[in-house]
């Protein structure tokens, strides 16, 4: 039901949680896979453990993604996986920081939009993230960005029709971005974890399944799919 043999997929941020479980799952589909980051180290570490290939790219750099583009055959998914760095509340964070932050996740996923080459019949799929629905007062950009991934992709399943363009939003999942998290809002996360109706954190994997749920069904473009153990009913 779920086979995407014979299929090409790029997944950029695929070197660590979420986008490495996309690449997995994209992968045990039958997909043929690349990851896409900006750390070397990161690229070799994941291509090596997945057994897939991986490129160094930075999304944040129109020419780099551009040029990418143009030097590969086009491909039939493409997951958008890339973390935006600072979060905060608003008078605590720098101009600089926010605008850095809006470059990396929702910037990275427009310009590949714009740049990417695509099958007819193929998806590309972003990653928003729950603050995007349900707002946190320490992560109110993230929360912007995440809706504005959303806003883009019912935007872009009109104007890059027959391509499918669709969104997941996770809840709290178990990445490295958990060791960035200072005491208190690691703190903070325990307790939402636990007023989770799922009552645990979520895995790349759950992700990775959603995202290749995603890519197969020929009949979704333009949604958000929340596999968020919960978060917005909680
Ligand atoms: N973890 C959660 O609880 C959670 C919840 C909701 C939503 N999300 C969202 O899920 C996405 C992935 O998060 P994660 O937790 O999996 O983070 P992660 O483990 O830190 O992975 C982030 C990936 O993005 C890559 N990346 C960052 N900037 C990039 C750039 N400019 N170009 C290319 N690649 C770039 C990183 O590799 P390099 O450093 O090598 O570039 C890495 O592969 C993020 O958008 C996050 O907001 C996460």
């Amino acid at each position: 039901m779920f086979s995407l043999q014979g299929d090409r997929v790029l997944v950029v941020g695929g070197t660590s949680g979420i986008g490495l479980g996309a690449a997995q799952a994209m992968k045990a589909a039958g997909a043929a896979v690349t990851v896409a980051s900006r750390s070397a180290e990161k690229v070799a570490a994941a291509a090596a453990s997945a057994g897939v290939e991986g490129v160094v790219l930075d999304a944040g750099n129109d020419g780099a993604v551009e040029a990418f583009f143009a030097s590969r055959a086009p491909w039939n998914h493409v997951v958008v996986s890339v973390t935006a760095a600072h979060k905060g509340r608003i008078r605590e964070m720098a101009m600089d920081d926010a605008m850095a932050s809006m470059n990396q996740k929702f910037w990275s996923a427009f310009r590949i939009a714009r740049s990417g080459k695509f099958a007819p019949d193929g998806s590309l799929i972003f990653v928003s993230g729950q603050v995007g629905k349900r707002p946190r007062i320490d992560a109110i950009l993230q929360g912007a960005i995440n809706a504005g991934l959303e806003g883009l992709a019912r935007g872009l399943a009109l104007d890059l029709s027959p391509l499918r363009v669709n969104v997941v939003s996770p809840g709290p999942v178990d990445t490295p971005q958990l060791a960035t998290l200072s005491a208190a809002q690691r703190e903070a996360l325990e307790s939402a974890i636990e007023r989770l109706p799922v009552r645990r954190i979520g895995a790349p994997a759950d992700i990775g399944e959603a995202i290749v749920f995603l890519a197969c069904n020929r009949f979704m473009t333009g949604a958000t799919l929340r596999v968020d153990g919960g978060s917005t009913v909680a």
